[in-house]
């Protein structure tokens, strides 16, 4: 099968591995990813947002279907354009992008279908109503844009504010500079918890749920630091958490299938990968938000475990016939080494070594993220994320070790999270879950 990836991520690295398996990839890409370079049968370097552009590529290489990394085309509706030139896509429409391209759009489903683990919230597109929730909310709030911010968007009160004051001046920003592209603002209770993320593949009827995983968000060891896209993530090898029961990962996904069944009533049929992030709080599991695209850097703990073909998972999600899934009982964990700077962002352009085969010999995995090749081959740094280093075995401490062995082979101006899956922080969620359950 010829399959078409869009995107230059880690993420798409990480699924074009996967469809590698079996199926023929073409990747099409904003940035020259060295790793999905080396695994294409062909690629384009250019705009991931010009969809003529490819769409050309899609035709010329007459691929079956495409497989959509990142949020920002599915919220500018390529799925939409490429259905209409008869190519299927593993991932959704444009209306129903919106469970993560519209944070309004997504609580007021939870409010009119009734689906449990909603939380207190208002949506407002008057700056004073908003300001008068705020003062009278009674408790620390939450501030998001209503549309996509590349993850900058989100602020908390206790964390990147002050107080709820200063969540008022954030609100008034957020209108007057159109953040996310509306003139509004989603004004939501802080949530006492843990995170965590359940990644589903989805029919339009059908979900099949993967292991639950956990971010670490924070750029700092310790949690400390500004949000970041994620320094790291892991998962274990019965597939919960070690803060997370069976019944917590069964109530989440029946959550996520319940958003599923209210987004084909209220928009179109959800296909393609649906990702849930979660707070498991005193009285069970809340959503926080919903993204429209596998996880990054989750997406990698899970395609590792992957022991069914993606390319027919792909062609059943278009088909509308998923059916059953298998991941391995292992656990893995997953480090981002970054820019020195990151993530402030400025430009790097340094160059970055990476000893794949020694990596490869210590049986650990290399995922290229925000780098690229330039002329000569060398592998550079730019703002963001650079690596992602992945390693899979029985339990979480021995991937979190073997993780920290292959990092050794990666040289220039980066950092990355020691801690990340370390026993002892695993040991304080354990504590903080049981404090909060009481
Ligand atoms: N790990 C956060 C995200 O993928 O959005």
């Amino acid at each position: 099968m010829k399959i078409l990836v869009v995107g230059s991520g880690a993420r798409e690295h990480a699924i074009a591995k996967a469809l590698d398996r079996t199926a023929d990839v073409y990747t099409y890409m904003g940035r020259k990813n060295p790793g999905l370079a080396r695994l294409s049968v062909n690629y384009e370097v250019n705009d991931e947002s010009d969809f003529g552009s490819i769409i050309k590529f899609a035709k010329d290489n007459e691929v079956e279907l495409a497989f959509i990394g990142p949020e920002a085309p599915l919220e500018k509706g390529i799925v939409d354009e490429l259905a209409k030139e008869g190519i299927p896509s593993v991932g959704p429409t444009k209306k129903a992008a919106q469970i993560e391209t519209n944070k309004a759009f997504m609580r007021q489903l939870f409010d009119d279908y009734n689906i449990p683990g909603s939380i207190k919230h208002g949506t407002f597109y008057d700056l004073d109503e908003a300001f008068k929730y705020i003062d009278e909310f009674g408790g620390p709030v939450v501030i998001k844009p209503i549309g996509l911010t590349g993850g900058k968007g989100v602020k908390i009160v206790g964390d990147q504010l002050a107080d709820n004051n200063e969540a008022k001046e954030y609100v008034k920003e957020i209108f007057d500079q159109k953040m996310g592209g509306f003139e509004g603002v989603v004004i939501e209770e802080l949530l006492l918890g843990e995170e965590y993320t359940i990644q589903a593949f989805v029919d339009g009827e059908h979900i099949l749920p993967m292991p639950a995983a956990q971010d670490h968000p924070h750029a700092f060891e310790g949690n400390k630091g500004p949000i970041t896209g994620g320094m790291g993530s892991y998962s274990d090898k019965n597939h919960l958490l070690p803060f997370l029961t069976k019944k917590d990962y069964d109530e989440s996904v029946s959550i996520m299938k319940q958003t599923i069944d209210a987004i084909k009533e209220e928009a179109e049929p959800y296909k393609g990968i649906l990702y849930g992030q979660f707070m498991l709080c005193a009285d069970g599991p809340k959503i926080i938000e919903y993204n429209a695209r596998f996880g990054d850097p989750e997406s990698m703990n899970v395609l590792s475990l992957l022991e069914y073909d993606l390319a027919q998972i792909a062609r059943q999600i278009v088909d509308g016939e998923l059916n059953t899934v298998v991941f391995s009982n292992k656990a893995s964990v997953c480090k981002y080494v970054v820019p020195d700077k990151y993530p402030n962002t400025e430009a790097n352009d340094t160059i970055v070594t990476i000893d794949e085969e020694k990596i490869n010999d210590l049986d650990a995995e290399v995922y290229y993220a925000a780098v690229y090749s330039d002329e000569n081959d060398d592998i550079k740094l730019t703002s963001s994320r650079a690596i992602a280093v992945l390693a899979v075995r029985d339990t979480i401490s021995e991937s979190e070790k073997a993780c920290e062995e292959a990092i050794n082979y990666i040289n220039g101006e980066v950092y990355h999270r020691r801690d990340v899956a370390t026993e002892a922080l695993l040991n304080e969620k354990i504590e903080h879950m049981k404090e909060i359950r009481g």
